[in-house]
């Protein structure tokens, strides 16, 4: 695996392997790598041939407030984990290699991005659209894989690029569980070992909700307040939100057009998110 730091260093080496007409693949990830990412990074070296990882814990999706100081980070151990997956190229830029000073320019996308957690972290998904627009320009590929778990980040995603006509397929990859149910994510480290204990409730009240949507057992708002009641009463964690969504990530009032039901919880340092979705017929995952 090679290692670089810039953007005419990650051209070279694909436009390289692009010769010799292998297809590329693209997983952007923010490092700290566990299990979830590297489900992506098999799924890329299955789909291209050449499979580039980047690992920037990218500033501009951070608010004021937030953990960017104290995102979690191990260059060496991702480095390790990577190597071992079989990626072919690792581009970890520095901050300044990715946005010249006084960068002003954006991409914003306004309407799958509005709700949910574009509502509690204002300017987020700028910040991811910004630079995963800058990812797909400087890495070309073919097709780049996102985890469902950013159930929102996924469906934004998708949106921009069938929006500005980028040139790249996007594969989505399911959310990978502990084997008690709680998502995989980098910043379940923040939990302490009684938080962790309750953390899986999370995920057990929202596939319950998602029953309750499939059965149909009242009104969507009802559903939801008592979803988001059972979450906080069993986790002692505070809900940022609890939604019933469609394909578009916009709030469904009727049962039957909930396709995900979609939630994040603030549990001690920790904001969690997870989703379940719902099938056509009815099952859940
Ligand atoms: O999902 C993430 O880790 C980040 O939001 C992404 C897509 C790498 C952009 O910084």
């Amino acid at each position: 695996m090679k290692v670089v730091r810039t953007p005419g260093e990650v051209r070279e080496q694909v436009s390289a392997a692009r010769s010799r007409g292998t297809a590329i693949g693209l997983v952007p990830t923010m490092g700290y790598f566990h299990e979830g990412h590297l489900s992506l990074m098999r799924l890329a070296r299955q789909e291209s041939g050449f499979c580039v990882v980047s690992l920037f814990v990218n500033p501009t999706q951070f608010g004021p407030g937030e953990d960017l100081a104290s995102y979690p980070r191990d260059f060496d151990r991702d480095l390790e984990l990577a190597g071992r997956e079989g990626v072919d190229l690792l581009f970890a830029p520095e901050a300044a290699a990715m946005y010249q000073p006084g960068a002003s320019t954006y991409v914003e996308e306004t309407s799958v991005s509005r709700g949910l957690c574009g509502k509690s972290r204002p300017g987020h998904f700028r910040g991811v659209a910004t630079v995963v627009t800058k990812l797909f320009n400087i890495v070309a590929p073919d097709l780049a894989i996102f985890g469902r778990k950013d159930l929102q980040q996924l469906m934004l995603i998708r949106r921009m690029v069938r929006d500005l006509d980028l040139p790249v397929r996007i594969i989505a990859a399911p959310i990978v569980r502990e084997p008690d149910g709680l998502a995989l994510s980098s910043r379940n480290v923040y939990l302490s070992p009684a938080e962790r204990e309750k953390a899986p409730r999370f995920h057990l009240s929202l596939l319950e909700g998602a029953r309750d949507m499939t059965g149909a057992k009242g009104e969507v708002a009802q559903i939801l307040k008592d979803t988001a009641r059972r979450i906080e009463e069993r986790t002692g964690g505070t809900i940022d939100f609890v939604s019933a969504v469609d394909e578009d990530m916009q709030e469904v009032s009727r049962p039957e057009d909930c396709r995900y039901l979609a939630g994040a919880l603030f549990l001690g340092r920790a904001r969690l998110i997870d989703n379940v979705r719902i099938g056509a017929a009815g099952e859940l995952d």
